[in-house]
């Protein structure tokens, strides 16, 4: 049986949710998907570090106490915040990078994956700046040393986008897409639909675990910012920067704007779109729009995501489901792991 060690980077609810599926459902992945996963490492910021060469408890893990260097009081732990040893020396063939994404310059994620791909292991993360702001080089990287980087939970969480995109609608020509990428501020535009102010609805949002550390990146568009880049560089061989999406939020409308867009037969929607144009070249951008409600993006309510895909040979293919949520980014990094484990073993048939 196929045993994968796996160091995790970063302990927040994303990680702390894969060791809980681990623990849960490791038996039914022997016969379901071929392979068990066990842990061999885990770094984290706040929680300190620890290594275990022989498999950490996933149940201890998943109930870990959430105080300040609780995983030193493992055995083979420490206090040692985000350790790189945990990458380079606890023996992991994958390292699952889920920590804070950091917009400006990818920190410390980048080097997470930069130290584990020079060293020929396999990364799968859900972090959006490392591919937003230097996914080209960790790909090119990636490349050079024979190992996967699969980062399918930075856009839509589990929702299966950019392998979608990238398999089943290979061929297709994608000229562009629009979306609907930050459950959050979808979240926050739901519920003033509702009635609910935007503070509180944010607070909310937060509570359930959809929005960022800092959620003025969801409400202002620079979370989606992230995702237009990924997308369009992925899928439309763009070469996209952050600063070539133009980018506006949600945090302007009010909950009278709101209401004067339900009399009108409408919805605001917070849209993050890119499309090629007849020169060839990319136009990006992030900003409110208002959607009649017969528009297919118009009746995503609540932390849903959906993106709809222009191609030349479909038309429009429209993807809904969820896009935040720890669980469900938890099993975007599964679905990476299952890539990985299904190319590993194309390449020994
Ligand atoms: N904060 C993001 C959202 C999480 O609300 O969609 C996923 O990137």
């Amino acid at each position: 049986m196929t045993e994968y060690k796996l160091a995790l980077v970063g302990f927040g609810g994303v990680n702390r949710a894969l060791a809980q599926l681990i623990a849960e459902r490791n038996e039914q992945w022997k016969t379901e998907l071929g392979f068990t996963l066990k842990i061999v490492g885990v770094t984290d910021l706040f929680l300190g570090s620890v290594i275990g060469r022989q498999g950490l408890d996933a149940n201890v893990l998943a109930q870990l106490p959430a105080v300040k260097g609780a995983l030193a009081q493992l055995s083979g732990g420490d206090a040692t915040a985000l350790n790189e040893a945990v990458i380079k020396d606890s023996g992991a063939d994958i390292i699952v990078e889920a920590t804070f994404t950091n917009p400006v310059d990818g920190e410390p994620a980048t080097s997470f994956c930069r130290w584990a791909l020079e060293g020929g292991q396999h990364v799968v993360t859900t972090n959006k700046g490392p591919i937003a702001l230097h996914g080209a080089e960790l790909k090119a990287l990636a490349r050079r040393k024979h190992v996967a980087f699969e980062y399918e939970g930075s856009v839509m969480s589990g929702t299966p986008v950019i392998r979608l995109a990238r398999q089943a609608l290979a061929g297709s020509s994608i000229v562009g897409f629009e979306g609907i990428l930050n459950g959050t501020s979808n979240f926050v535009l739901t519920s003033m639909e509702g009635g609910l102010g935007f503070a509180e609805a944010v607070e909310k949002a937060q509570a359930l675990g959809y929005a960022e550390a800092d959620p003025t990146a969801d409400v202002e568009g620079h979370d989606v910012r992230l995702k237009v880049v990924i997308l369009a560089n992925e899928l439309l061989d763009a070469k996209l920067k952050v600063s070539d999406v133009t980018c506006s939020g949600i945090s302007s409308l009010s909950l009278g704007d709101i209401e004067k867009a339900r009399q009108d037969g409408a919805r605001w929607k917070l849209i993050g779109s890119a499309m090629r144009n007849a020169d060839g070249s990319i136009s990006a951008s992030v900003e409110p729009r208002l959607l009649n409600n017969d528009h297919p993006l118009a009746s995503i309510g609540g932390a849903t995501n959906a993106v709809s895909f222009t191609s030349e040979l479909l038309g429009a293919v429209t993807v809904s489901g969820p896009g935040a949520g720890r669980t469900e980014t938890a099993f975007a990094l599964l679905s990476d792991i299952i890539s990985i484990h299904q190319s590993i073993a194309r390449n020994q048939e």
